[in-house]
């Protein structure tokens, strides 16, 4: 037997150990054979024979089992350390098409994620901004008080703070609650013309519903050179819009109060669902309210730290989810944030 047990620790391959059974366990093998010799042995051996000699039959398939597996797993742990295997890579399903009879294979489609809506509108922004002259500015989202308020010809005592619930922090710094802040940043850092957008997060204590969000994106703009007008806001203002809405657009100015431009403005669009005729969406007026911008105040030139006898600007403030609903003719703000994986897919390829 010990030989019987040698035989199978040398075989180095399953077919070689398959052999091997074959051999001693098939049904001529020689353990086989032992097994059925018992029968032919005088009747008083039979019992102690036979017991031997299933003893032996079960030692050797034991062997037999334990050594396949030895060989099994290193067959395995050799394919995985193959160069050309990669277990990342997807499996096989069944092609569309594919039956029974005519069973066609095709790579498992894996899930890709995609850019959320926000996302998209802003880097298309960036791309035609940027494509217009203007550079991209970052500004930090914990600010001063100083920057997000006083700078902007917003004193501590003005009602304007009220407009813009904050989110005040232990040290006296705050969430910013507009990307006006980077306007003044922006100033002091760089000197004229200066020709540069804001995307960026804000935040404001607001209670949520359809069309507020405690945290929402804003594009700034800010041009400052000698001699820009309100002339040169209105047709910046077009461009972008008919580029961005992708067709013709009419603008209108309305008047608008904001501290740190004057005169402020809120810019308004011919409405994109009816194209001015009057629609639930513009609330039958054929116009909506797309931005408030304005000629930057002198105060703020000054705290930025530029002449306003010598230069002169003009500043607008983008609500990227607005720009994003009009486009999409989305009309619940909470969706953006809400994480759902439905209203997500739906703008961008998803595999499956
Ligand atoms: N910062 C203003 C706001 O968030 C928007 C604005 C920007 C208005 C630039 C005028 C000019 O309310």
């Amino acid at each position: 037997m010990d030989g019987w047990l040698a035989e199978i620790a040398a075989a180095n391959a399953l077919p070689d150990l398959d052999e091997v059974e074959r051999k001693l366990l098939g049904k001529t093998g020689t353990v086989t054979e032992l097994v059925k010799g018992v029968a032919a042995l005088p009747r008083e051996q039979r019992p102690e024979a036979g017991r031997s000699a299933n003893q032996t039959k079960v030692a050797v398939q034991a062997a037999v089992d334990a050594r396949r597996e030895e060989l099994e797993s290193a067959a395995l742990a050799a394919d995985l350390g193959a160069t050309d295997f990669d277990p990342t890579s997807p499996g096989l399903e069944a092609a569309p098409g594919s039956s029974a009879a005519r069973d066609v294979r095709q790579p498992v489609k894996l899930p890709t994620g995609t850019l959320h809506p926000i996302t998209i509108v802003r880097d298309e922004l960036i791309d035609l901004f940027t494509s217009m002259g203007f550079s991209w500015q970052d500004g930090p989202e914990i600010e001063s008080d100083w920057f997000n308020f006083e700078a902007l010809n917003i004193p501590g005592d003005h009602p304007a703070r009220d407009s813009q619930d904050t989110f005040w922090l232990d040290d006296g710094n705050l969430l910013r609650t507009h990307t006006s802040p980077v306007q003044i940043r922006t100033m002091k850092r760089f000197a004229p013309p200066l020709k540069v957008i804001v995307p960026g997060r804000c935040f404001r204590q607001e209670s949520v519903d359809a069309s507020h969000e405690h945290t929402f994106y804003q594009m700034e703009g800010l041009v400052v050179d000698k001699g820009v007008s309100t002339a040169n806001l209105i047709h910046t203002m077009k461009t972008c819009l008919r580029e961005i809405l992708r067709r013709d657009v009419e603008v209108r100015l309305r008047p608008g109060f904001f501290p740190f431009v004057e005169p402020g403005f809120e810019l308004d669009v011919n409405c994109p669902f009816c194209g001015g005729d009057g629609c639930s969406v513009c609330k039958h007026s054929g116009w909506i309210e797309i931005l408030p911008c304005g000629m930057v105040h002198p105060n703020v030139l000054r705290a930025g730290g530029i002449d306003p006898e010598e230069y002169t600007g003009f500043a607008f403030g983008m609500g990227l989810q607005r720009v994003v609903m009009l486009r999409y003719g989305i009309d619940d703000i909470r969706l953006f944030m809400g994480g759902d994986l439905r209203f997500l897919r739906q703008f961008g390829e998803i595999a499956r």
